[in-house]
This record gives structure tokens, C-alpha cells and sequence, in this order.
């Protein structure tokens, strides 16, 4: 089938999509998005976070069928050309970035968090983080990132 949908504000159309295909794939493999993350596939981990017509979903566990018609922003679309969004900025800035596999997904998390709420306290971030898994830098620094970006630290 052919899906027909709005990437980081661009029409965007994928042919030949199989039935059972994630959003995930057609994104990666067949858009050339490889910035969100296939490491589990089962919706457990939250490397591949996007939004979805404005609200963060695991794109391994969407339909691609289910967004024709729809807007999908991907941690692509959050950078303007060359200038990173102050969410990606401050992961560099506060060291949160070590093999990166999980970091996407956790930026769509944190950039919708701090969208809702732009000074979060520290239970917020963890609650709205909970569900992205980082194999590598023990939270710390990932919190040290959005805590960054909330007092204005990042670019
Ligand atoms: S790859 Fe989608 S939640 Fe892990
Ligand atoms: S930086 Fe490696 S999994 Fe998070």
C-alpha cells in the first residue's frame, strides 16, 4: 500500500508498505529518518519516540497504515537546519550522550515535557522519562540535560 503522510512538515510518501510494517520502518527505511532508534521493537524501551500529531508515541508499535493523513515529527525535525534545538543542545552540553541509542527518544520525551511544562521539578522529568531506557549513562546526566534546558542553560 501507499502512505501518504507529513514528516517534520514535508509530505512525505512511502510505496509498497506491507500490512504488518511499524511507522519505525517506514521512517527509517524507506524515508532515509535514521535518527529514531529500533532497539526493541516491542514498545518497551522508547528509542523510537516521535510525536504523532503533536503527542510522543513509540513509532515500533504504530501502524504505518494508521498515519496517512497525519503530522509525525521525528528528533530530525526538531533542529532548524544546522542550529539544534536547545533540548538536543543541552544532551551535548551536559555530557547525557554515550552511545546515543537510546538519546532520541529521550529527547522527544524531554522536548514534550519541557513543552507542557517549561520548569519541571525532578519527579516530573523522572515520571515523564520513566518510560525511555538508557543502557549507558546511569539518568544522571540525562536529567543534568533537561534541568539545563529549563533554567535557560542551553544555546
Ligand atoms: S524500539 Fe520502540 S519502544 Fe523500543
Ligand atoms: S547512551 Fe547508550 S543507551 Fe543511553
Amino acid at each position: 500500500m501507499r502512505v501518504n503522510v507529513t514528516v517534520n512538515g514535508e509530505g512525505r510518501q512511502a510505496d509498497d508498505v506491507w500490512e504488518g510494517e511499524s511507522l519505525l520502518y517506514v521512517l527509517r527505511e524507506r524515508l532515509g529518518l535514521p535518527g529514531s532508534k529500533n532497539a526493541c521493537e516491542q514498545g518497551e524501551c522508547g528509542s523510537c519516540t516521535v510525536y504523532l500529531d503533536g503527542v510522543p508515541v513509540c513509532s515500533c508499535l504504530v501502524a504505518a497504515g494508521q498515519v496517512e493523513g497525519r503530522e509525525v515529527r521525528t528528533v530530525e525535525g526538531l533542529a532548524e537546519g544546522d542550529r539544534l534545538d536547545p533540548v538536543q543542545q543541552s544532551f551535548v552540553d551536559a555530557g547525557a550522550v554515550q552511545c546515543g541509542f537510546c538519546t532520541p527518544g529521550l529527547i522527544v520525551a524531554a522536548h514534550d515535557l519541557l513543552g507542557r511544562i517549561p520548569e519541571p521539578s525532578d519527579a516530573e522529568i523522572r515520571e515523564a522519562l520513566a518510560g525511555n531506557l538508557c543502557r549507558c549513562t546511569g539518568y544522571e546526566k540525562i536529567l543534568d540535560a533537561v534541568r539545563l534546558v529549563a533554567k535557560g542553560g542551553a544555546a
